[in-house]
């Protein structure tokens, strides 16, 4: 039942195509949209499969496409923030200053977003929307206006995920009532404008608490790194992007009385080869100034700190009784971990130190290169836990990790995102001393 109609849906756009394109300008309209940075300033460079993306090569790509098609839209679904880590917060600063020069037709906001508190996304410059906003910070819709065609964003912030929840003076960020967007999505369709919404719930989850009609496009919860096939829910089309900015989806349509009629999607990749756009430099050489500066306070801080022993003895004691198991670890990537990271210029990023040195943000671990020298790459305690009770004891003592399967151990550093080829199968038998 369902199959003809498609058909027929195919064959008669296709012909419409045909037929009208060469006047029927007015009735295209080009969408670029994404979501989910999730705190992805740049790629980490780990590996090359995870070496796509970063704004600065958003930001050529960006100009290339509008080069071509100067009436673009360009829109995300928000989720840039993340808070994994120390220096997420001054890269959520940056990320919000370098996407404020990317010429963004509208933003999402998601919870994410709010992690840092509603001032520090809401005054950083960009065309944020949230639909069910109870309070004046943000837009609840945009207009986007190009030649003919009008199209209104929305945003829905699922009020059951607030993680601020129970903090105090946040609880009323968001309408839980569906009634308002609705009303809005009534209007505007009435209009004739041509209706996207975005939110972090499936097309599925979105349809029961809100309700996909008078949606022409619903941008759905982000995928992970990889972007979805879009598809019909009754009449409106859903899309899902990747995460992480590793990639851009684009959405060329046509539009016939305020409906989209046909589509055709591409997922844009920002490998190697797109170049970092210039004009961004200046904002990255600061962002990393910044970062530096920052890491030099924290290890003041931590000398200051520093009281009694360290737990952490260093490679070179170890070697002393295990001359064979230091033998093989030497000759391992693990051994030369924080060369690598200066070889990048990451080697005052805490987001990046933590796994490419011993115990770092821990009492007695890595903090400063000329102090604790003895505690650099990926090292013996890192995997066996701190030894200076198993050294004191001369072996009597267990160390600390004695009991810890190899997938536990290894999984403190190779997750997805730094090392999506790990296979224990095949990385033990490189490192097996
Ligand atoms: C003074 C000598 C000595 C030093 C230094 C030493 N070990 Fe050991 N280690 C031993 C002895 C002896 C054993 C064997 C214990 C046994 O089998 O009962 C051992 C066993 C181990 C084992 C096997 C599991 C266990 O706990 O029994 C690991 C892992 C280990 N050592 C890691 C380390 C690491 C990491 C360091 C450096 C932080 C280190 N050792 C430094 C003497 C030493
Ligand atoms: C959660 C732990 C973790 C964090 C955080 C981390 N890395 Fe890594 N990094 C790894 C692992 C694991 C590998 C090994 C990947 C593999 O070969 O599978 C790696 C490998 C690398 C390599 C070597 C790549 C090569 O081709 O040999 C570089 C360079 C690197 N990371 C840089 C960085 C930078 C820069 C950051 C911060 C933005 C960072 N890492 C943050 C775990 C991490
Ligand atoms: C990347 C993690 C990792 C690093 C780095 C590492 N080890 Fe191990 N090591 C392990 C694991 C996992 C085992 C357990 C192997 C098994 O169960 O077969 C092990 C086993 C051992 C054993 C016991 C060997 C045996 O025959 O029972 C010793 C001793 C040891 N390591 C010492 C060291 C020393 C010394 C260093 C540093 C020079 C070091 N390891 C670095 C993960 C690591
Ligand atoms: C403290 C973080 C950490 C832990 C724990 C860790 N690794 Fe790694 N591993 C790294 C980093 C960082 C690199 C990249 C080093 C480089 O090339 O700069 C790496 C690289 C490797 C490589 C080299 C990959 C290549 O491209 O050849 C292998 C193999 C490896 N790890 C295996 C393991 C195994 C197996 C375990 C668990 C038993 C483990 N690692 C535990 C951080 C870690």
């Amino acid at each position: 039942m369902p199959r003809i109609p498609f058909f027929l849906f195919l064959l008669l756009s296709g012909l419409w195509l045909v037929v009208m394109s060469p006047v029927a300008a007015n009735d295209a309209l080009s969408i670029v949209y994404s979501g989910n940075l999730d705190g992805e300033l740049e790629p980490c460079g780990c590996s090359a499969e995870g070496n796509l993306g970063g704004i600065k090569r958003r930001a050529t790509l960006l100009q290339q496409l509008r080069a071509r098609t100067p009436a673009l839209v360009v829109i995300s679904a928000g989720g840039l923030l993340s808070t994994d880590g120390p220096g997420d917060r001054l890269k959520g600063e940056y990320i919000l200053k370098g996407m404020a020069q990317l010429n963004y037709d509208a933003i999402g906001v998601q919870w994410r977003d709010l992690a840092y508190g509603v001032d520090f996304a809401a005054q950083a410059g960009l065309p944020w929307v949230l639909s069910n906003s109870a309070q004046q910070s943000f837009a609840r819709d945009r207009l986007i206006i190009r030649g003919e065609q009008r199209l209104r964003f929305f945003s829905w912030l699922d009020p059951a995920a607030s993680p601020l929840k129970a903090m105090q003076g946040q609880h009323d960020l968001v309408d839980a009532s569906p009634k308002t967007l609705q009303v809005a999505l009534g209007r505007a369709k009435r209009a004739g404008e041509l209706t996207v919404v975005a939110s972090t719930l499936t097309a599925a989850a979105f349809a029961q608490q809100v309700g996909l009609e008078n949606i022409d496009l619903y941008i759905e919860k982000a995928a992970y790194e990889v972007y979805g096939e879009p598809h019909r829910e009754g009449r409106t089309l859903v899309v899902q992007p990747g995460s992480r900015g590793m990639r851009l989806g684009r959405l060329d349509l046509q539009i016939m009385g305020g409906k989209i009629v046909h589509w055709q999607h591409t997922v844009l990749p920002m490998p190697d080869s797109l170049p970092d756009a210039p004009e961004l430099q200046a904002w990255y050489d600061e962002y990393n100034a910044r970062v530096k500066a920052d890491y030099l306070k924290r290890v003041e801080a931590r000398k200051k700190q520093q009281a009694g022993q360290s737990p952490f003895v260093g490679e070179e004691v170890c070697k002393t009784c295990h001359e064979k198991q230091h033998q093989v670890w030497f000759g391992s990537q693990h051994a030369i971990a924080y060369e690598d990271l200066e070889d990048v210029g990451k080697a005052f990023d805490p987001a990046c130190i933590r796994c490419h040195t011993v115990g770092f943000d821990q009492p007695g671990g890595f903090f400063d290169m000329n102090i604790t020298g003895h505690l650099l790459g990926v090292q013996c305690e890192n995997c066996h836990g701190a030894g200076r009770a198993h050294v004191e004891s001369a072996g009597t003592k267990p160390v600390p990790n004695k009991d810890w399967p190899k997938e536990k151990v290894c999984a403190q550093c190779h997750v997805q995102k730094h090392s999506p080829g790990f296979n224990l199968e095949t990385y033990w038998p490189k490192i097996a001393h």
